[in-house]
């Protein structure tokens, strides 16, 4: 579905609610039960996920805002003005603004799969950058989909922005994926900067997903309220807590929902079994150095060319081009 207006457009390519529930019911029935993290964003998980980026515990979002802030002149001169900037998982695009008011691009193209929050924060930005097309893209990018929009602006360079260190959701494969899949669509000559959150002391990562007030645990508990408002299940959010601790020797973050006592839910006709203690495995947040960030994107296809950091070095933000 295409909506329209002069330098906005809203393409819906959202996937089905039946692959919600499949993929759902698959991973129920997984020995290690586990539920994508892309399920967290309905309108209350991307609300949950604002409040989880303004408590003091989460450094990634006020880290990475303060490094693009300083050495946004240098990163624009990297993508060069006048390129077509896509977005994946562009949220709230906030960060956005500051390399969109500094880069000035031709085109802007933010993909999300939360489609409320991508229609109003696409047509604020439309709003600020009136010179500026907007085409915005309700899809699941973990999934292959073609970019519409895309053959109007056919002799631009084209730059991929991917912050937030959403990249540390993926596995280590589906990273490499994905990667190979973004240097596919910038082509030879054009690149892609991505925020990616660094290995550091594990106190302060335990901390960022455990975080005082308990927001973090809502984020994660709403994913089973979302699951039994739109799927008819009916998991008694009084029945998980939430968990999130550092995985040393996997380098992640992981965040579980545990279940407190023996339990049984329904979901599509189906019964699922909780033993007391067992957990539900909801989110991975991988972290990496400078070094294995790199030496990933060169087997994906890339060339790392500049790398920022904070003084304290908890975050980075790599610029990586695509050989001409
Ligand atoms: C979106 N993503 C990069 C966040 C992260 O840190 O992995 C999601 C999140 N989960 C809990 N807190 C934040």
């Amino acid at each position: 579905m295409r909506q329209a207006s002069a330098r906005l457009s809203y393409y819906d390519l959202k996937p089905a609610r039946d692959s919600f529930l499949e993929e759902v019911a698959a991973g129920l029935a997984r020995p290690q039960k586990e539920i994508s993290p892309k399920y967290f964003y309905d309108q209350r998980g991307c609300e949950l996920f604002e409040a989880i980026c303004a408590t003091p515990e989460y450094y990634p979002t006020r880290v990475e805002t303060a490094i693009m802030q300083s050495h946004v002149r240098e990163m624009a001169r990297h993508l060069g003005a006048g390129c077509v900037v896509v977005e994946y998982g562009s949220g709230t695009s906030r960060k956005t603004r500051i390399l969109i008011g500094e880069l000035h691009p031709l085109a802007y193209i933010p993909i999300d799969i939360a489609g409320e929050q991508l229609r109003l924060a696409a047509a604020e930005l439309a709003a600020a950058f009136p010179e500026l097309i907007v085409i915005a893209v309700c899809a699941d990018y973990s999934r292959r989909f073609a970019l519409p929009g895309l053959a109007a602006l056919e002799g631009s360079r084209r730059v991929i922005y991917f912050p937030g260190s959403t990249i540390g959701n993926f596995t280590a494969p589906e990273a490499r994926r994905f990667l190979e899949h973004a240097a596919a669509l910038a082509r030879a000559g054009g690149g892609m900067l991505v925020g990616v959150d660094l290995k550091k002391e594990h106190a302060l990562l335990d901390s960022a997903y455990n975080d005082a007030r308990g927001v973090t645990a809502a984020f994660n508990l709403n994913l089973l309220a979302r699951i039994n408002r739109e799927l008819g299940a009916n998991f008694d959010l009084a029945g998980f807590r939430h968990r999130a601790f550092y995985n040393a020797r996997l380098g992640r973050i992981e965040m579980h929902l545990v279940s407190v006592r023996p339990q049984r839910v329904a979901l599509g006709g189906r019964l699922f079994s909780f033993r007391d203690g067992e957990t539900i495995h909801t989110e991975n947040s991988y972290k990496y150095s400078v070094a294995e960030f790199r030496k990933l994107a060169r087997e994906a296809g890339f060339e790392p060319v500049a790398c920022w950091t904070d003084p304290q070095r908890l975050f980075s933000v790599h610029y990586l081009s695509v050989a001409a």
